[in-house]
This record gives C-alpha cells, sequence and structure tokens, in this order.
C-alpha cells in the first residue's frame, strides 16, 4: 500500500503543502519506521494538512511535535500532537523544545527555507536527534534563490553546507591533516543523501572507522590497515 498516496487522495480541508515526489522518497527513508513509536519533529505547519498526514504514518503512541512561527498554527493542534509557536532561528526556543520533548527519532525542516534558518535549525536539532535518527530538510532548491541566502555555490547555502557535511563524514580517511582535518562531528553522520530539493542525513552514534574484508575460500580476512596506509599515524589511537 502507498500511504501517501492514499492519503493524499482523502485528505480534509486542512490544506498540505508539498512537492509530490517528496512522498516516494517519505516511503523510502521512513516506512521501517511506521510500526514503531516514535518521536517526530516537523518545522512548519501552514494550515496543517501534514498534522493528521504524520499522524496516520506512524504509531499511535508517537510523540508528533509541531513548529510554526504563526500564532494561528496552535489553534491546529489535535489530540495526540502537540503544535508549538516559535521561530526555527531562535537557538534558546529550540533548546526547550529539545529540553520538553526531545530526543527527536526524526525531523523535517519545512519551515522558513532561509538557507541561514535551515543551519541553525540542523545545528541545535542534530545533536538532539537519537541514534539511527533521520534529519529531513525539505524545499533545498532554496540554496539557489539568493533571495533565501542562496545561489549557485554560494558558500552559505545549505546545499553547500551539506556538501561540507559529506566531507566531514569522510574526515577520518584524511590523509591531509592540514587542510582537511579529522572531525569527530562526521563520526555520527551515517550518510547524507541528495535528493532533489530535498536533504536527507542520517546518524549513527556508535559508527566506527570501516572495516575493510578480503574473502575468498569461504575465508574472511577482516583489517582496518587503509587507515595506517602511507605511514600514517591513526587518529583513533
Ligand atoms: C511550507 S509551509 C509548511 C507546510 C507544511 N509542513 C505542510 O506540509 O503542509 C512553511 C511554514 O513555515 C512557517 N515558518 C516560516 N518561517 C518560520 C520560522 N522562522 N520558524 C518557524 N516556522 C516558520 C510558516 O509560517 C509556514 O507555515
Amino acid at each position: 500500500m502507498n500511504y501517501f498516496k492514499d492519503f493524499v487522495e482523502n485528505t480534509d480541508h486542512r490544506k498540505l503543502c508539498k512537492w509530490i515526489h517528496y512522498f516516494e522518497v517519505y516511503e523510502r527513508e521512513l516506512s521501517h519506521l511506521r510500526d514503531k513509536d516514535i518521536s517526530f519533529l516537523e518545522i512548519g505547519v501552514y494550515k496543517g494538512g501534514s498534522i493528521p498526514m504524520w499522524k496516520g504514518f506512524f504509531k499511535k503512541a508517537s510523540n508528533l511535535i509541531f513548529i510554526d512561527i504563526e500564532e494561528s498554527c496552535s489553534a491546529l493542534q489535535e489530540n495526540g500532537t502537540n503544535v508549538l509557536i516559535g521561530d526555527q532561528s531562535d537557538e534558546t526556543f529550540l533548546s526547550k523544545v529539545i529540553q520538553d520533548y526531545g530526543p527527536f527519532d526524526v525531523v523535517i525542516d519545512d519551515g522558513s527555507h532561509l538557507c541561514s534558518h535551515q543551519i541553525i535549525s540542523f545545528e541545535k536539532l542534530w545533536p538532539a536527534l537519537t541514534d539511527n535518527g533521520i534529519y529531513i530538510v525539505e524545499d533545498t532548491h532554496s540554496s539557489y534563490w539568493p533571495g533565501f541566502g542562496g545561489g549557485y555555490r554560494n558558500e552559505s547555502s545549505f546545499i553547500e553546507y551539506s556538501k561540507r557535511l559529506v566531507d566531514k563524514m569522510h574526515s577520518w580517511w584524511t590523509d591531509q591533516d592540514d587542510v582537511f582535518p579529522y572531525d569527530p562531528f562526521g563520526q555520527k553522520i551515517n550518510g547524507v543523501r541528495f535528493y532533489d530539493s530535498m536533504v536527507v542525513l542520517t546518524k549513527r552514534a556508535d559508527r566506527e572507522r570501516p572495516i575493510e574484508i578480503e574473502v575468498a575460500n569461504g575465508k574472511i580476512a577482516a583489517s582496518r590497515n587503509a587507515f595506517e596506509l602511507r605511514g600514517r599515524k591513526s587518529i583513533f589511537k
């Protein structure tokens, strides 16, 4: 069953505002969490259409939190959900959200789409993401719009920021400590997936240096020698 197709065809008056290809990404990235009680946070409520969508997708006992800067959104709160009013670029507000409702298994940023806000929210909320948690930033095409703090290859855009996260994820492979030092932040980044207008980041708190295996005749030889290549000292000792 395609949950999202079914949901869209049976919506009520509460308007939902998403790009249609997001549903395929949700299916791919979130389906394994459907029958679990999870803790979920979405930034951006608008007319409230995503509230019943996520409520129906996750298990009943899930903790579903929604944030919007518009006071009027608080009227859209319903049983089993919390709608909090605040600014996604306000770190004090986000700290309170984390303190009261965190940590979160899934965070979706569908708020202002300003690159600076996407970065502030990510830096504040990523540490409050659980092990194996998923962080989704939507409408990242705003990274190509100067009016949103973006523009092609603009260092301040969220897409360029995410590319640097790809580097951080690989930083334990570094062979050039002077220009590319090991960054422990990257150790918890398990994957950075780019879709059109979406960046999906997955977390794994216990990620260890990869193990290489050489296998023949059913015999497995495992090593981490690649980290020691070229006489380089391991950064993990
Ligand atoms: C694209 S809409 C959200 C759509 C909704 N998630 C849905 O699926 O239908 C963006 C929302 O973000 C809110 N927003 C804009 N700037 C914000 C900010 N700085 N902090 C929190 N919410 C903000 C807007 O008020 C608006 O309701």
